[in-house]
C-alpha cells in the first residue's frame, strides 16, 4: 500500500495504457512516414528484402552495438546457413570514458577494421544509433544515444567517414553499406525462417538500448519520392525516442542525470542502459519520502549509480550477494520494499514494451491468416536476462492478449547474432 502511494505521488504507473499508447504510435508512425516528425524518425532502410541473398561469397561485419564493437567475417553455405570467421570483440569508441574527436573515432574503427580489409570487397555495418539511410546506404548520424561520447561525429556520414580513414590508413578502398540494427535483426529473421512461410518481419532490440523494425508498403511513405508503388521497404521507427509514454517524476528526475536530456525518453524507461539509474532515482526518491529504515536511507543517497544488473539481481532475490547492495544494511521490511518498487519498474517496462511491439505488428497489417504469421524477431540482453517479474513471459502474455484479441496471428523467435547475420545479408544484397 505504502509503495502505491509512493507511486500514484510520483505519478509513476505500474500499468499501462495499451489502447491509448497503440493509438498514438500508429499516429505518430504515420506522421513520421509523411516527414512531419513528431517523436518517432520513420527512417527508410533502402533494403529490398525480396533479393536473394549469395552464397559463398565474403562479406566483412562490424557491428556497433552498446559497449562493444564486434568484427568479423560472414559467408552463407548453399543451405543458407552463416558461417562466421575472425570474429573479434572491441570496446566501442566513445564508451571508455573518454570523449573521443571526428579522425580519432574514425581512425579507431579503421584500426579495428584492418587485420580483415583484404578479405571482401564489402562492409555490411550494423550501426545501433538513430542514423538517416541514404539510397546507396551510407549514413548520416542524427544523434547519439547510449551515452557515447563523440560529438564531432554527430551529423556526419558514417559510411565515408571509415571509407576514408581506412583508405588513409593502409590505401584500401572497401564499399561501407549502413543498416540500423532492428532492420540487421529483421533481414536475420527472415534468413532464417525461409522455411515457414511468414506474412511479414519484425526486428525488435531491448538490449542497451530499444527500437523497433517493420515493413512497410512504399504508398505509404510519403516523405520519399519515386518509390515503387507496388513495392515495400522496411523502416526503423526509432521506437527508443517515443514521447507517448507519460515520464513519472522519477523518471524525469533521472533523465535530467544523462548526457541527453528530453532524448530517448521510452528508451530510459525499458532498456538496459537505463533500468538500474531509473531504479537508483526510485530508490532514493523513496529513501527521501521516509520508506526505508535509517542506514538503507542513508546509504542509497550515497549511490552515484547502479548496474541494471545489480537492481535486477536483487529484485529476483533479495539475498543475493556479490552485488552493490552488500555495501548496505538492510533489514527485511527494506528488501520487500526494494523488490516492491523493483518488481513495478520492471512490470511498467514489460507493458511498454507489449506494446510497442504490437504497434509495430498491427502498423504491418499482417498475421491475418493463421498460416502466415507475423516473424517477430527479438535480440538484446535485456530482453532474455532480464529476471525479475518472469519479465520476457510478462511481454508474451503482453502479445498474446493485444495482439491475439485483435486475431492477429505472430511467432516470436531468436536467432544467433542477429545483427552481424543481418549487416552480412544487407552488405551482399545491397
Ligand atoms: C538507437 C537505435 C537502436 C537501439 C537498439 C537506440 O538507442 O537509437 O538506433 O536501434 O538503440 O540498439
Amino acid at each position: 500500500m505504502k509503495v502505491a502511494e509512493f507511486f500514484k505521488k510520483n505519478n509513476f504507473h505500474k500499468e499501462v495504457d495499451t489502447k491509448s499508447l497503440l493509438k498514438e504510435f500508429d499516429s505518430q508512425m504515420s506522421s513520421g512516414l509523411d516527414g512531419n516528425i513528431k517523436s518517432l524518425k520513420m527512417i527508410p532502410a533502402y533494403l529490398d528484402i525480396e533479393k536473394p541473398v549469395p552464397s559463398d561469397t565474403p562479406v566483412i561485419v562490424l557491428d556497433a552495438g552498446g559497449t562493444n564493437l564486434r568484427v568479423a567475417v560472414i559467408w552463407f553455405d548453399k543451405s543458407g546457413k552463416p558461417r562466421i570467421e575472425d570474429f573479434n570483440k572491441y570496446p566501442m569508441p566513445g564508451t571508455t570514458g573518454v570523449e573521443m574527436g571526428y579522425d580519432e573515432f574514425f581512425d579507431k574503427l579503421a584500426e579495428y577494421i584492418e587485420p580483415v580489409s583484404k578479405r571482401a570487397g564489402n562492409i555490411g555495418f550494423c550501426f545501433s544509433y538513430a542514423t538517416e539511410i541514404t539510397p546507396t546506404l551510407d549514413g548520416k548520424l542524427l544523434h547519439w544515444t547510449k551515452q557515447v561520447a563523440a560529438p564531432e561525429v554527430e551529423g556526419k556520414m558514417i559510411g565515408t567517414g571509415i571509407a576514408e580513414a581506412l583508405k588513409k590508413r593502409n590505401g584500401i578502398v572497401l564499399d561501407v553499406r549502413i543498416l540500423n540494427d532492428t532492420v540487421a535483426t529483421l533481414l536475420a529473421g527472415k534468413s532464417a525462417g525461409m522455411s515457414r512461410r511468414y506474412s511479414s518481419y519484425i526486428g525488435f532490440i531491448l538490449g542497451t538500448g530499444t527500437n523497433i523494425a517493420y515493413i512497410e508498403s512504399n504508398k505509404n511513405i510519403g516523405k520519399v519520392s519515386g518509390l515503387p508503388h507496388d513495392r515495400s521497404m522496411v523502416i526503423n521507427v526509432e521506437s527508443g525516442n517515443f514521447d507517448g509514454a507519460p515520464q513519472s517524476d522519477i523518471d524525469k528526475r533521472m533523465d535530467a542525470a544523462t548526457r541527453d536530456p528530453g532524448v530517448g525518453t521510452f528508451e530510459k524507461m525499458i532498456s538496459g542502459g537505463y533500468m538500474g539509474g531509473l531504479g537508483l532515482a526510485v530508490l532514493q526518491s523513496a529513501a527521501e519520502e521516509g520508506h526505508f529504515s535509517k542506514t538503507a536511507a542513508e546509504s542509497f543517497l550515497t549511490w552515484n549509480d547502479l548496474s541494471t544488473k545489480d537492481f535486477d539481481d536483487f529484485v529476483a532475490n533479495p539475498f543475493i550477494t556479490g552485488s552493490q547492495f552488500d555495501q548496505v544494511e538492510l533489514n527485511d521490511a527494506d528488501r520487500r520494499i526494494i523488490m516492491e518498487l523493483g518488481e513495478t519498474v520492471f512490470c511498467r517496462a514489460a507493458g511498454l514494451v507489449a506494446a510497442n511491439v504490437s504497434a509495430a505488428v498491427l502498423r504491418s497489417g499482417a498475421g491475418r491468416d493463421k498460416l502466415h504469421p507475423v516473424c517477430i524477431n527479438i535480440d538484446g540482453s535485456t530482453y532474455y536476462k532480464t529476471r525479475s517479474v518472469f519479465f520476457k513471459s510478462r511481454v508474451e502474455q503482453g502479445l498474446r492478449e493485444i495482439l491475439g484479441g485483435r486475431g492477429v496471428h505472430f511467432e516470436t523467435i531468436s536467432v544467433d547474432d542477429a545483427p552481424m547475420v543481418g549487416a552480412a545479408v544487407a552488405g551482399l544484397i545491397a
